[in-house]
């Protein structure tokens, strides 16, 4: 295979490159911090322990406060916290895999960018779009629950919503005022730069991680452990491959493998790949590469611990939740906060509920933000249209490509079922994480020289089993999120040939004069941030 491998000139665009899609690869020294921070503007503005509190402010959240009680409700029953090591263990080892490819291409585009440089840019644009779904939809998704919980939030402190208000907030599907109020803040927010965002981030990830707490303490007291001896019976099975709304809703392992069953352990795994939406998160801790101080050790570093901080968070929730109701008990719609109801500690139902609304908001903000940072790059590399990377000179943000998110984001939550939708979230960050495993492994192979703040340890074995795990949790999700998945992954290859192929700045195929400035002399950033 050809690999362009142009000189780098600062303040000059990427020289022409082969003109066939299918051979071009980004050169590994486009996307190392010397290169980045010569050309993007983007403030530094993460210190290493920021790194943790972006991870934690994005992961916690509706994974936790609506997703494990559902799903211990209809699918684990208390095997629900098995659920959350299976998914917490299998997002360990992919974390390795993003650590070691954050340490050596500290760039915004995160995933996208390493599948540019390892496997070429069909590929990337390929993870782009699946990274595109799995922060859209996750952010869309979220600001519903957000929006649930802040209509419950206020109802519960015994303020009633006058009619027409009542049918506009909090609703699960049709037009929803909090969430569009919700999505218009956090992305006002975003534009005015990742200061203000870090600051309100701090802030509300403390008050979230007290309520938190306050959850797994008062829960801890009124837990009784016979709650977790009761071991649901498996359900009959649910695979019937004579009627199609069955198959469509049946995880793909029943179809490939005969049937599968709500409770036991085909539930528990089922479980567990939806429980991965919740570790969703630690991968956009990547895209904030561009902005931190000393990238190539503190991304890692602040990918692998917000992990486990979540983790175990997510695994003393989880068993404080089913400790203290039995699991037929549990309402899925509002599982912890009825939890406390049922042992009658309603004050903790407003901690809950105040919990939730800080947590799901800073869930959407680091989504949102992590987004346009993967855009940006896809944009800087001509995939999408170039004007897009623009850097606002007053707020030091893409503002083009923050605008253009938020209104899609608004679009989709209220106008698509983005509740219903939330396996595609977990099936698009699954199939980013298989490229990201790979991409280890090839890079071993193909790049062993290149500097790495961090190694995973035991390669192949890591990146090898996170693949397995990823494929199996993937093969637990439903016939119906595969179809949906393909379809919207075949959308975007159209798309790309439409437009990235031809308006690639590898492509070549427009003089560098036409090109948007790199970077403005006038904005006083080049050089400044690295050094
Ligand atoms: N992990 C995030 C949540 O659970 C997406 O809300």
């Amino acid at each position: 295979m050809r690999v362009f491998s142009p000189p780098i000139m600062i303040g000059h665009v990427v020289p022409l490159g082969p003109s066939s899609s299918i051979v071009r690869r980004m050169p590994p020294s486009h996307a190392t911090e010397q290169w980045n921070s010569a050309r993007h503007g983007l403030p530094m503005t993460y210190g290493p322990v920021d790194l943790i509190v972006l991870g934690v402010g994005v992961m916690i959240g509706a994974g936790i406060f609506s997703l494990a009680g559902r799903q211990a409700a209809t699918m684990a029953g208390p095997g629900v916290i098995l659920s959350f090591m299976i998914a917490g263990i299998t997002s360990l080892l992919v974390a390795f895999c993003f650590a070691e490819l954050s340490s050596a291409m500290p760039a915004s585009g995160s995933a996208y960018t390493f599948t540019y440089v390892i496997f070429g840019e069909v590929w990337a644009w390929i993870v782009g779009w699946a990274l595109l779904l799995e922060f859209l939809l996750a952010a869309a998704a979220v600001a519903r629950a957000w929006s649930r919980y802040a209509a419950q939030m206020i109802t519960d402190l015994g303020v009633r919503f006058p009619e027409p208000l009542a049918g506009m907030v909090g609703q699960a599907e049709g037009f929803d005022l909090f969430t569009l109020l919700i999505l218009v803040l956090l992305t006002a927010v975003v534009a005015l730069g990742s200061r203000v965002g870090l600051r309100a981030l701090w802030i509300i990830v403390i008050a979230k991680l007290l309520a938190i707490g306050a959850v797994i303490v008062v829960g801890a007291i009124h837990f009784d452990q016979r709650n977790l001896a009761a071991i649901p019976v498996p359900a009959a099975p649910t695979t019937n491959t004579t009627n199609i709304a069955d198959t469509l809703h049946s995880p793909l392992l029943g179809i490939v493998f005969g049937q599968t069953s709500a409770f036991g352990w085909f539930g528990i795994f089922a479980a567990s790949a939806a429980i991965t939406f919740a570790y969703i998160g630690f991968d956009v801790v990547a895209t904030a590469a561009e902005e931190s101080k000393d990238a190539p050790r503190s991304i890692p570093t602040g990918i692998i611990r917000s992990l486990i901080v979540t983790t175990v968070i997510y695994i003393a929730v989880a068993l404080v939740m089913v400790g203290m109701t039995p699991y037929n008990k549990i309402d899925p719609d509002a599982p912890l906060a009825n939890a406390f109801r049922q042992v009658g500690n309603g004050f903790m139902v407003h901690i809950i509920n105040v919990g939730a609304v800080l947590g799901l908001t800073t869930v959407i903000l680091v989504l949102l933000a992590g987004l346009t940072r993967v855009m940006f790059s896809m944009a800087r590399d001509g995939l999408i249209p170039r004007r897009l990377a623009r850097i606002n000179r007053t707020y030091h943000n893409p503002t083009g490509v923050t605008l253009l998110i938020g209104g899609l984001a608004i679009l989709l939550a209220e106008f698509v079922p983005v509740l219903i939708l939330e396996p595609l979230v977990v099936i698009g960050a699954l199939f980013v994480f298989v490229a990201v495993a790979g991409g280890v492994i090839r890079m071993r192979q193909t790049m062993p020289d290149l500097p790495r703040g961090f190694r995973t340890p035991l390669s192949p074995v890591v990146p090898i089993a996170s693949i397995v795990a990823c494929l199996w949790l993937m093969v637990n999700l439903q016939v119906i999120t595969w179809l949906y998945f393909i379809l919207w992954m075949a959308f975007g290859v159209l798309v790309y040939l439409g437009y990235g192929r031809r308006n690639s700045v590898l492509a070549g195929v427009r003089p560098p004069a036409e090109l948007p400035a790199v970077i403005p002399s006038d904005t006083g950033f080049r050089g400044r941030h690295r050094r």
